[in-house]
Protein backbone atom coordinates (compact mmCIF):
# COMPACT_ATOMS: atom_id res chain seq x y z
CA UNK A 1 0.00 0.00 0.00
CA UNK A 2 2.90 2.32 0.58
CA UNK A 3 4.30 1.70 -2.11
CA UNK A 4 1.09 2.13 -4.14
CA UNK A 5 0.79 5.80 -2.54
CA UNK A 6 4.13 6.92 -3.23
CA UNK A 7 2.72 6.95 -7.29
CA UNK A 8 0.15 9.12 -6.92
CA UNK A 9 0.34 12.46 -7.86
CA UNK A 10 0.08 14.34 -4.24
CA UNK A 11 1.42 11.78 -1.84
CA UNK A 12 3.26 13.15 0.48
CA UNK A 13 1.18 17.01 0.05
CA UNK A 14 -1.01 18.46 2.48
CA UNK A 15 -3.79 20.28 1.27
CA UNK A 16 -7.03 22.58 3.10
CA UNK A 17 -10.42 22.69 1.51
CA UNK A 18 -13.42 24.88 2.16
CA UNK A 19 -16.71 24.07 1.48
CA UNK A 20 -20.42 25.04 2.02
CA UNK A 21 -21.76 28.05 3.73
CA UNK A 22 -21.51 29.97 6.97
CA UNK A 23 -24.27 30.35 8.90
CA UNK A 24 -24.35 33.78 11.62
CA UNK A 25 -26.57 33.76 14.12
CA UNK A 26 -29.38 36.26 14.69
CA UNK A 27 -31.00 34.75 17.93
CA UNK A 28 -30.84 30.96 19.43
CA UNK A 29 -33.04 29.89 16.25
CA UNK A 30 -32.60 32.18 13.50
CA UNK A 31 -29.51 32.91 11.25
CA UNK A 32 -28.47 34.63 7.33
CA UNK A 33 -27.20 31.93 5.16
CA UNK A 34 -26.65 31.50 1.45
CA UNK A 35 -27.69 28.87 -1.09
CA UNK A 36 -24.15 27.46 -0.86
CA UNK A 37 -24.82 23.31 -1.16
CA UNK A 38 -21.12 22.51 -0.47
CA UNK A 39 -21.26 19.85 -3.81
CA UNK A 40 -18.21 21.83 -4.97
CA UNK A 41 -15.94 22.35 -1.91
CA UNK A 42 -16.57 18.65 -1.01
CA UNK A 43 -15.88 17.30 -5.03
CA UNK A 44 -12.35 19.33 -5.00
CA UNK A 45 -11.83 17.91 -1.52
CA UNK A 46 -12.15 14.04 -2.90
CA UNK A 47 -10.37 14.69 -5.77
CA UNK A 48 -7.03 15.75 -3.81
CA UNK A 49 -7.98 12.75 -1.88
CA UNK A 50 -7.82 10.33 -4.51
CA UNK A 51 -4.38 12.03 -6.18
CA UNK A 52 -3.06 11.17 -2.64
CA UNK A 53 -3.26 14.50 -0.69
CA UNK A 54 -3.68 14.55 3.20
CA UNK A 55 -6.93 16.53 2.86
CA UNK A 56 -8.29 18.63 5.37
CA UNK A 57 -11.65 19.69 4.90
CA UNK A 58 -13.32 22.67 6.81
CA UNK A 59 -16.71 22.84 5.95
CA UNK A 60 -20.09 24.76 7.10
CA UNK A 61 -23.41 23.56 7.47
CA UNK A 62 -24.21 21.22 4.43
CA UNK A 63 -25.18 17.64 3.95
CA UNK A 64 -22.81 16.47 1.46
CA UNK A 65 -20.38 13.57 3.20
CA UNK A 66 -17.18 12.84 1.67
CA UNK A 67 -16.50 9.50 -0.16
CA UNK A 68 -12.73 9.31 1.46
CA UNK A 69 -12.12 8.32 4.95
CA UNK A 70 -8.97 9.77 4.70
CA UNK A 71 -10.33 13.09 4.57
CA UNK A 72 -10.38 15.32 8.13
CA UNK A 73 -13.44 17.08 8.26
CA UNK A 74 -13.90 19.71 10.57
CA UNK A 75 -17.22 21.12 10.80
CA UNK A 76 -17.92 24.84 11.29
CA UNK A 77 -20.92 27.08 11.42
CA UNK A 78 -20.07 30.85 11.23
CA UNK A 79 -17.27 32.96 9.21
CA UNK A 80 -15.33 33.41 12.86
CA UNK A 81 -15.26 30.06 13.45
CA UNK A 82 -14.15 29.28 9.80
CA UNK A 83 -11.25 31.89 9.83
CA UNK A 84 -10.30 30.18 13.34
CA UNK A 85 -9.87 26.59 11.71
CA UNK A 86 -8.31 28.07 8.44
CA UNK A 87 -5.96 29.75 10.33
CA UNK A 88 -5.03 26.65 12.32
CA UNK A 89 -4.68 24.37 9.46
CA UNK A 90 -2.90 26.74 6.60
CA UNK A 91 0.44 27.13 7.77
CA UNK A 92 0.92 23.00 7.10
CA UNK A 93 -0.76 23.37 3.93
CA UNK A 94 1.20 23.14 0.00
CA UNK A 95 -1.87 24.50 -1.22
CA UNK A 96 -5.79 25.96 -0.18
CA UNK A 97 -8.72 26.02 -2.03
CA UNK A 98 -11.00 28.03 -0.55
CA UNK A 99 -14.76 27.06 -1.93
CA UNK A 100 -16.93 28.14 0.59
CA UNK A 101 -19.79 30.83 0.38
CA UNK A 102 -18.30 32.47 3.74
CA UNK A 103 -20.84 35.52 4.58
CA UNK A 104 -19.45 38.93 3.90
CA UNK A 105 -21.67 40.22 7.17
CA UNK A 106 -22.90 39.18 10.18
CA UNK A 107 -25.09 40.59 13.00
CA UNK A 108 -23.24 42.85 14.93
CA UNK A 109 -25.24 41.56 17.98
CA UNK A 110 -26.39 37.98 18.54
CA UNK A 111 -29.65 38.53 20.77
CA UNK A 112 -29.52 35.34 23.73
CA UNK A 113 -33.22 35.04 23.41
CA UNK A 114 -35.53 34.48 20.73
CA UNK A 115 -36.22 38.07 19.19
CA UNK A 116 -39.99 38.78 19.72
CA UNK A 117 -42.12 39.82 17.19
CA UNK A 118 -43.03 43.67 17.53
CA UNK A 119 -45.83 45.57 15.83
CA UNK A 120 -43.29 47.23 13.45
CA UNK A 121 -40.75 46.66 11.15
CA UNK A 122 -36.87 45.76 12.48
CA UNK A 123 -33.76 46.35 11.62
CA UNK A 124 -30.75 44.32 11.92
CA UNK A 125 -27.55 46.19 12.45
CA UNK A 126 -24.47 43.83 10.36
CA UNK A 127 -20.74 44.16 10.68
CA UNK A 128 -18.70 42.65 8.26
CA UNK A 129 -16.56 39.35 8.94
CA UNK A 130 -13.12 38.91 7.55
CA UNK A 131 -11.77 38.06 4.79
CA UNK A 132 -10.81 34.92 4.99
CA UNK A 133 -8.68 34.08 1.97
CA UNK A 134 -7.25 37.83 1.72
CA UNK A 135 -6.31 37.02 5.01
CA UNK A 136 -4.43 33.27 3.69
CA UNK A 137 -3.07 35.79 1.12
CA UNK A 138 -1.20 37.90 3.62
CA UNK A 139 0.12 34.98 5.54
CA UNK A 140 1.05 32.96 2.41
CA UNK A 141 4.72 31.75 2.05
CA UNK A 142 7.15 30.57 -0.40
CA UNK A 143 5.63 27.79 -2.60
CA UNK A 144 1.92 27.99 -0.71
CA UNK A 145 -0.80 27.70 -3.86
CA UNK A 146 -3.73 29.55 -2.75
CA UNK A 147 -6.76 29.42 -4.95
CA UNK A 148 -10.15 31.42 -4.23
CA UNK A 149 -13.42 31.39 -6.34
CA UNK A 150 -15.44 34.36 -7.83
CA UNK A 151 -19.05 34.11 -7.90
CA UNK A 152 -20.23 37.02 -10.31
CA UNK A 153 -23.22 37.83 -11.97
CA UNK A 154 -21.87 41.01 -14.20
CA UNK A 155 -18.18 42.21 -15.56
CA UNK A 156 -17.28 38.45 -14.80
CA UNK A 157 -13.83 38.62 -15.74
CA UNK A 158 -13.09 42.01 -14.20
CA UNK A 159 -14.41 41.14 -11.08
CA UNK A 160 -12.11 38.05 -10.64
CA UNK A 161 -9.00 39.29 -11.82
CA UNK A 162 -9.78 42.34 -8.97
CA UNK A 163 -9.76 39.24 -6.90
CA UNK A 164 -7.27 37.28 -8.01
CA UNK A 165 -4.96 40.48 -7.16
CA UNK A 166 -6.44 41.96 -4.35
CA UNK A 167 -6.52 38.32 -2.09
CA UNK A 168 -2.62 37.50 -3.76
CA UNK A 169 -3.98 34.30 -5.17
CA UNK A 170 -2.37 32.20 -7.68
CA UNK A 171 -5.43 31.02 -9.05
CA UNK A 172 -9.01 32.24 -8.98
CA UNK A 173 -12.11 30.02 -10.12
CA UNK A 174 -14.58 32.34 -12.27
CA UNK A 175 -18.35 31.08 -11.53
CA UNK A 176 -20.81 32.87 -13.44
CA UNK A 177 -24.16 32.67 -12.37
CA UNK A 178 -25.31 33.88 -15.71
CA UNK A 179 -24.22 30.34 -17.20
CA UNK A 180 -27.39 27.89 -17.17
CA UNK A 181 -26.33 24.72 -15.55
CA UNK A 182 -23.84 26.43 -13.21
CA UNK A 183 -24.67 27.51 -9.84
CA UNK A 184 -25.42 26.12 -6.00
CA UNK A 185 -28.05 23.64 -6.36
CA UNK A 186 -26.95 21.74 -9.59
CA UNK A 187 -24.93 19.00 -9.97
CA UNK A 188 -23.02 20.89 -13.21
CA UNK A 189 -20.56 23.88 -13.44
CA UNK A 190 -19.10 25.87 -16.06
CA UNK A 191 -16.46 27.99 -14.43
CA UNK A 192 -13.15 29.55 -16.38
CA UNK A 193 -9.62 29.89 -14.46
CA UNK A 194 -7.43 32.48 -14.03
CA UNK A 195 -3.61 32.00 -13.34
CA UNK A 196 -1.55 35.07 -11.89
CA UNK A 197 -0.62 36.07 -15.45
CA UNK A 198 -4.09 36.40 -16.32
CA UNK A 199 -3.71 33.64 -18.52
CA UNK A 200 -7.57 32.21 -19.10
CA UNK A 201 -8.67 28.87 -19.14
CA UNK A 202 -12.24 28.59 -20.07
CA UNK A 203 -14.20 24.98 -19.56
CA UNK A 204 -17.55 23.88 -20.72
CA UNK A 205 -20.45 22.93 -18.71
CA UNK A 206 -19.62 20.01 -17.25
CA UNK A 207 -20.39 17.63 -13.65
CA UNK A 208 -19.04 19.48 -10.43
CA UNK A 209 -16.77 16.35 -10.12
CA UNK A 210 -15.30 16.72 -13.44
CA UNK A 211 -14.88 20.58 -12.84
CA UNK A 212 -13.03 19.20 -9.36
CA UNK A 213 -11.02 17.54 -11.35
CA UNK A 214 -9.73 20.69 -13.73
CA UNK A 215 -9.26 23.15 -10.55
CA UNK A 216 -7.59 19.99 -8.82
CA UNK A 217 -5.23 19.19 -11.91
CA UNK A 218 -4.34 23.03 -12.20
CA UNK A 219 -3.41 23.48 -8.70
CA UNK A 220 -1.05 20.14 -8.88
CA UNK A 221 0.85 21.64 -12.07
CA UNK A 222 1.70 24.28 -9.63
CA UNK A 223 2.46 22.65 -6.28
CA UNK A 224 4.74 20.80 -8.73
CA UNK A 225 6.14 23.47 -10.57
N1 LIG B 1 -14.14 34.80 0.96
C1 LIG B 1 -13.52 34.63 2.19
N2 LIG B 1 -13.97 35.32 3.29
C2 LIG B 1 -15.01 36.17 3.20
C3 LIG B 1 -15.65 36.35 1.94
C4 LIG B 1 -15.19 35.65 0.84
O1 LIG B 1 -12.57 33.85 2.29
N3 LIG B 1 -15.43 36.81 4.29
C5 LIG B 1 -13.61 34.06 -0.20
C6 LIG B 1 -14.57 33.06 -0.83
O2 LIG B 1 -14.44 31.79 -0.24
C7 LIG B 1 -14.11 33.02 -2.28
C8 LIG B 1 -13.55 34.41 -2.51
O3 LIG B 1 -13.32 34.97 -1.22
O4 LIG B 1 -13.07 32.10 -2.49
C9 LIG B 1 -14.45 35.32 -3.28
O5 LIG B 1 -15.73 35.36 -2.70
P1 LIG B 1 -16.82 36.30 -3.35
O6 LIG B 1 -18.05 36.29 -2.50
O7 LIG B 1 -16.96 35.98 -4.82
O8 LIG B 1 -16.09 37.73 -3.30
P2 LIG B 1 -15.99 38.84 -2.18
O9 LIG B 1 -14.55 39.22 -2.08
O10 LIG B 1 -16.67 38.43 -0.93
O11 LIG B 1 -16.74 40.06 -2.85
P3 LIG B 1 -18.31 40.19 -3.30
O12 LIG B 1 -19.12 39.19 -2.52
O13 LIG B 1 -18.66 41.60 -3.00
O14 LIG B 1 -18.33 39.90 -4.79
CA1 LIG C 1 -18.85 37.65 -0.85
Amino acid sequence: LAKLKKKLPLADKSVLVTAGPTYEAIDPVRFIGNHSSGKMGFAIADKFAAMGANVTLIAGPTAQVSKYQNIKRIDVTSAAQMLQQCLLYFKAADACVMCAAVADYTPANVATQKIKKQQGDINIELKKTTDILKTLGEQKTNGQILVGFALETNNEEAHAIEKLKNKNLDLIVLNSLNDSGAGFKTDTNKVTIIDRDLKKTAFTLKSKTEVASDICLKVTELINK
